[in-house]
């Protein structure tokens, strides 16, 4: 490998914003949940896999947790994704995407932003999830 790309692929590799790294060492969403009201599980291409747990009062989220055996950015990103469904409409939360997870995180490196969209596509599947059962 020459050492310009050796360079790029060590940037690339240590590239934690602030918020994912607290995210992803202290994910304050994490566990399962007892009678959830939506729950979905995805296990994404690179093999991890998420769940997501919601727990809805008068059309709102109340609650949400995550578990997943994926890396500290899926952890990050699964911990925005509960962040910022919580106090959300069931309608919001379908707003909640790969995006908005990577903009609240400050960024997640571009081998990593399908750890976000893993976060997104449990969550969405968690709603309806939720909207079936009701
Ligand atoms: Fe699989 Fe991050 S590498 S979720």
């Amino acid at each position: 490998m020459k050492e310009s790309e050796n360079a790029t692929q060590k940037s690339r590799w240590m590239f934690f914003s602030e918020r994912t790294l607290d995210y992803g060492m202290n994910p304050a969403y994490y566990g399962d949940m007892d009678r959830p009201d939506g729950h979905a599980r995805i296990t994404g291409f690179c093999k991890d896999t998420v769940d997501i747990y919601l727990r809805v009062r008068e059309g709102k989220i109340e609650e949400a947790k995550f578990i997943t055996d994926g890396c500290l950015y899926s952890l990050a990103a699964c911990n925005a994704a509960s962040h910022l469904a919580i106090g959300k409409t069931l309608h919001q939360c379908l707003s909640i995407d790969q995006r908005s997870i990577i903009e609240h995180l400050n960024g997640l490196p571009d081998d990593h932003a399908h750890c976000a969209l893993l976060a997104a596509a449990t969550l969405h599947k968690a709603v309806i999830d939720y909207v079936l059962k009701n």
